[in-house]
């Protein structure tokens, strides 16, 4: 089969065709008929605590929940151990040498751990953190590469009580030294460094950059990643190597007994400000929301091999890396690095080594893919495929009818998952078994979730467009901002009332009850599915000696999703030209990390503002997205806009 032409795929889209789940896939789903729905919205609670009841609690939970908006608390006085529920609940039985992750480097390097390897692991680490005096409640940063080490940190702090924050290891020094001080942390884990397109990326190098300026670091652990030719600083005291300290480490560590309600992990995410919230995860409810979406979303079986490509460092590979497979006992692949090293078929023969059956990955790798074309994928066997999954951003139904016909030879259900850092969990879903897919659609929330379409004002669309709201509390729901507990409440709990949860996206319901996400309405973009505050990458900018005034807007991008197109204005005596554009791309990079970059910056001599001094973004918007301008009456000066609008157009072809 040939690439599709465009006509083909007009024809596919035209047909606004819908895809009912196969009859053989529904015969052993987990999930077989849409009767769960009803079950969950008879009594929430009960249907939360029947998965609940799967897992393993060292004291049972007195009240499934306890709700003062926006405040709640899940499986009240139950005690449970995360590491337990993801480990030595199947290191006892018939999972004990069941593999538990399948792990490949970039350069080709494999490792298989069961789960019996991993249990042991975790606990010598955890008995390692222990020694290095760590204890319940102490913060561990955490920033290496896609390496099982990863796993185990997250999983060591989990069964000591120690909360881990995860640092993505594309972020700058900067970067990870605002998240180290802004919740304290007392030991970071790092490694000499990862790899990336063949490069090595010298991640102990940066972390050093960033232990210059954190106060509360008192112990660092160095993974090597095995290259000795890399030029390792190790500071006598303070660092130590990780091969050496798991020497003698034993694996005998009882785990923590942990109130339902005690911090699991701190993960930092952007808003609508310069700086990242920290945002708190707890024990029991987010293992029960994590455990039971994996289990139905990506319809898990004993035999499955599921691969969720996302890094640890973003929530989903939390959620649908570690702790939801591996509490579910799943055999997890992980690789560490690009889908196209050496090749471009790295993925596809990943799938074909290993014999992936679930694959879960965002539209913009899908694009990516499309783009490569389907001879990469036509070279590799990827029968073993039955369910493909969606993440991060809407995905084009353009892109949904390609993945759903060359990845998954139209043979596998396509599941479009909308979520958040905030949510912990898949929120609105197909199940796999029951729903009729839509290309493009989220479809329906996931049983015991409760979605709505409002207007600004608060009212409810049945049939139509607006803001995307959770009218009711669900278990792995964040439970505040760290730090900061009045953002937590004005940031999204206070638009519609405190007992209603304001997203940020856009979305359309269908009369089909059926969800389509539009994208953030804030000043949030995403960017190839990563989240970045407009103000984090404006007062990048501005942090720049040359720059007087900056504004980011997100424009659409063929591949990314989005891009970030950046109008700047410079100081008295500094000369916009080209390589200052690059200076400037480049500090952003320095500030934030790579996933920052402006892809187009505009200088100008104004910024587009109202009489009463706001930039107007809306029409930066417009400009960058080429789009003819709306009204500009509320502008002080309304020939900068056309001014700025033919530049644009000059510099980037509007
Ligand atoms: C934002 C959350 C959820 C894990 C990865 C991103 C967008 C996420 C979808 C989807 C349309 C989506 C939303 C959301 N988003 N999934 N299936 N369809 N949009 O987590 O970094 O917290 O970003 O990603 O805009 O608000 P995040």
């Amino acid at each position: 089969m040939a690439d599709p032409t465009h006509a083909e795929f007009d024809d596919l889209l035209r047909e606004h065709r819908t895809f009912a789940p196969p009859p053989d896939f529904t015969a052993r789903a987990v999930v077989r008929d849409d009767s769960i729905y009803a079950e969950a919205e008879r009594d929430p609670d009960a249907f939360w605590a029947r998965f609940a009841g799967e897992l393993e609690w060292s004291r049972r939970w007195d009240t499934v929940l306890d709700w003062q908006p926006p405040h709640a608390k899940w499986f009240v006085g139950g005690k449970i151990n995360a590491s337990v529920n993801c480990l030595d609940r199947h290191a006892r039985g018939p999972r004990r040498n069941k593999a538990a992750l399948i792990w490949e480097g970039e350069p080709g390097d494999r490792r298989t751990l069961t789960y019996f390897d991993l249990f042991r692991q975790v606990s010598a680490f955890a008995n390692v953190l222990k020694s290095l005096g760590v204890r319940k409640g102490d913060r561990v940063a955490i920033y290496l590469p896609l390496i099982p080490e990863l796993a185990i940190s997250m999983l060591a702090c989990a069964r000591i009580g120690a909360v881990h924050s995860v640092v993505f290891g594309g972020f700058s020094a900067e970067s990870l030294r605002d998240r180290i001080n802004d919740s304290k942390c007392k030991l970071l884990v790092t490694a000499d460094g990862g790899f990336r397109r063949g490069q090595i990326v010298a991640l102990k190098q940066v972390a050093d950059e960033a232990l210059a300026d954190t106060p509360s670091i008192e112990n660092v652990v160095v993974v090597q990643r095995g290259h000795a030719e890399m030029p390792v600083h190790i500071e006598e005291g303070r660092d130590h190597w990780y091969h050496r300290l798991m020497q003698d480490a034993s694996y005998k560590c009882d785990p923590e007994p942990m109130d339902a309600e005690d911090m699991l992990y701190i993960l930092y995410t952007s808003g609508t400000t310069g700086k990242p919230k920290g945002i708190v995860h707890t024990t029991g409810g987010y293992l029960v929301g994590t455990y039971a979406t994996t289990k139905l979303v990506f319809d898990l079986h004993e035999e499955d091999v599921y691969w969720c490509t996302a890094d640890i460092g973003w929530v989903t590979g939390h959620s649908y890396v570690v702790y939801g497979p591996l509490a579910n006992g799943a055999t997890v692949v992980m690789y560490e690095g690009a889908p196209d090293w050496p090749k471009k078929d790295r993925f596809w023969s990943i799938i074909e080594t290993h014999g992936v059956t679930v694959f879960y990955t965002a539209p913009t790798a899908i694009r990516a893919f499309m783009r490569w074309g389907v001879e990469w994928t036509q070279k590799r066997d990827l029968s073993s495929l039955r369910l493909l999954g969606s993440v991060g951003e809407p995905i084009n139904p353009e892109a949904w009818v390609w993945y759903y016909r060359f990845i998954g030879g139209e043979r596998c259900p396509v599941v479009d998952t909308w979520w958040q850092t905030e949510t912990g969990m898949i929120m609105i879903t197909p199940l796999p078994g029951v729903t009729t897919l839509k290309p493009g659609s989220a479809t329906r929330p996931f049983p015991g979730i409760a979605a709505e379409i409002r207007t600004e004002r608060g009212d409810k669309v049945e049939v139509g467009g607006g803001l995307l709201a959770l009218t009711r509390p669900w278990p792995s729901m964040l439970r505040g901002i760290y730090g900061d507990p009045e953002r937590y409440v004005r940031q999204y709990w206070s638009k519609w009332g405190s007992g209603v949860y304001v997203t940020g996206d856009g979305a359309k319901r269908d009369e089909d009850g059926c969800f389509w996400l539009l994208g953030r309405v804030d000043d949030v973009i995403n960017v190839a599915g990563h989240r970045i505050g407009t103000m984090e990458v404006e007062s990048a900018l501005v942090d720049h000696p040359g720059v007087a005034e900056a504004a980011v807007v997100g424009r659409s991008h063929e591949i990314k999703g989005q891009a970030i197109a950046a109008f700047v204005t410079v100081k008295e005596g500094t000369h916009a030209t080209k390589d200052l554009a690059d200076v400037l791309k480049e500090h952003v990079v320095k500030k934030i990390g790579a996933i920052a970059r402006p892809d187009d910056i505009l200088f100008t001599a104004d910024l587009p503002k109202t009489r009463s001094g706001k930039i107007m973004r809306r029409l930066l918007r417009d400009i960058a997205e080429g789009k003819a301008l709306g009204d500009t009456t509320t502008l002080a000066d309304p020939a900068v806009v056309a001014k700025l609008k033919a530049n644009y157009e000059e510099e980037y072809g509007g």
